[in-house]
């Protein structure tokens, strides 16, 4: 049996059907009050009916004040999702469409913290008054009171428990790429001096407090994942080294599954791409090269954690797939653009009938070295993404003829219009 196809039995008593996972991304479907739409079912049917034997859903923000973009799903006020109520009926409509093939369908759940565009937060929060400086899209954030973490931590497990009660079949807390959990483990955008600032333990009381009380709502047969940064890539920011010895520290908490990633918005690395020159700190040049572009880092953290690693980033080919697996320094492994151009791809390695993911980012990237320029393509590749999940929630043919510069101007157009929207409801 291909490594792909092994099933997982995680420390709740789940089991994952197979090795690979749908990586969280966020879909921008939601109606204007911020519930989950038709739209939503669609793509996560074809998404389950795709073969992956676990899917994690974008960002659901736990503050509909302050999300990472508009179209987001939020769970805010959290009483108004109860059995019964219209928000709610709607997270049971897109749970059981996302798992009809019988896979796990988990919640990614989130707070954006500083990065929340302008456009859609009057006020970032943060865990100090560190402007994300990226062309004007960020206002400067508010530092959170100490009153306000805590009634984030409880929101934070109060989210989960609706996942559970709606019939998602785990949870996962985003902690990665510089949104809020995320922020407050990095030196650069916390400078705290209380018991939430300072030395690493402060730093990661946030996540640690939010993870304990999670697992206290959630019950301990109900499958509850991370998504952290190896390193933030960043001058001054959460180092790998601080990674190694937090997952040391998670090591304490009852976790099943923790994803792999890397970045931030100033330093991109989570997509394989370049961010401000300045400030940037490079990733190891073995990895420059190779498909899978945290797979180094995998190894390290194998030595450390407890818990099985799920590893997003590159993974394109079979044989590096099943290479990772064979290496033992990754459980389970990540995907997430090639699923927007293909969403039964998992189906087809599973069967052995595809070589290799087609790795359209290559095509599209820009040998520019200007961060303008740079950013723009990014953002237009997004954009083209974003446009096949559309395409995919809206039951229409796959499009592979859209230019970069077309995506990212319907991209844009598209944000304002949802962001107008929901300021408008
Ligand atoms: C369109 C798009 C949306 C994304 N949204 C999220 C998200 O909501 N949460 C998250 O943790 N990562 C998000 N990511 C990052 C992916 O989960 C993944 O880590 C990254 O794309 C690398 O995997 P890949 O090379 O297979 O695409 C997103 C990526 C893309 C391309």
């Amino acid at each position: 049996m291909s490594l792909l196809a092994q099933p997982l039995k995680l420390a709740c008593g789940a089991t994952l059907p197979n090795r690979i996972c749908k990586s969280a991304m966020t879909e921008g479907l939601s109606d204007a009050r911020l519930f989950a739409t038709e739209r939503h079912n669609r793509v996560y049917r074809a998404w389950s009916e795709g073969g992956a034997g676990l899917l994690i859903t974008g960002n659901v923000m736990i503050d509909n004040r302050v999300m990472e973009r508009p179209g987001n799903v939020a769970i805010d006020p959290v009483d108004k999702f109860r059995p019964g109520f219209e928000g709610f009926e709607r997270l049971k409509a897109y749970a059981a469409a996302g798992t009809v093939a019988g896979n796990h369908l988990w919640m990614q759940i989130s707070h954006a913290g500083r990065q929340s565009p302008w456009y859609v937060a009057k006020q970032p929060l943060a865990p100090s008054e560190v402007q994300l400086d990226l062309m004007g899209n960020y206002k400067k954030p508010r530092a959170l009171r100490e009153d306000e973490i805590l009634d984030f931590i409880q929101r934070f497990a109060n989210v989960a428990r609706v996942a559970r009660e709606a019939g998602f079949t785990g949870a996962q807390i985003h902690s990665a790429h510089g949104y809020l959990l995320s922020s407050f483990l990095s030196p650069v955008t916390n400078t705290r001096t209380d018991a939430w600032g300072g030395s690493l333990e402060n730093r990661s009381r946030f996540l640690i407090e939010t993870l304990r009380a999670t697992r206290k709502a959630v019950g301990a047969d109900f499958p509850l994942a991370i998504k952290l940064n190896s390193d933030d890539f960043r001058r001054g920011g959460f180092t790998f080294d601080e990674c190694l010895q937090l997952v040391e520290m998670l090591n304490a908490e009852t976790l099943d599954l923790i994803e792999i990633s890397g970045g931030t918005y100033e330093q991109p690395k989570l997509l394989g791409a370049d961010g401000r020159s300045e400030d940037a700190m490079p990733l190891k040049q073995s990895t420059v090269k190779r498909e899978a572009y945290f797979l180094e880092y995998a190894k390290a953290i194998r030595q450390v954690a407890k818990m099985p690693i799920l590893m997003p980033g590159g993974f394109r080919s079979r044989a590096a797939m099943e290479a990772a697996l064979a290496s033992g320094d990754v459980d389970v492994i990540g995907l997430a653009r090639p699923l927007c151009t293909m969403p039964d791809l998992p189906k087809k390695l599973l069967a052995g009938s595809i070589e290799e993911a087609p790795a359209h980012e290559r095509e599209h990237a820009t040998q520019s070295k200007n961060f303008i320029t740079k950013l723009i393509n990014l953002l237009g590749q997004m954009g083209w993404y974003y446009a096949h999940i559309e395409d995919l929630a809206d039951g229409k043919p796959i499009q592979l003829n859209r230019s970069i510069f077309a995506a990212f101007v319907r991209y844009m157009k598209n944000e304002y219009a949802n962001a107008w929207r929901m300021q408008r409801s």
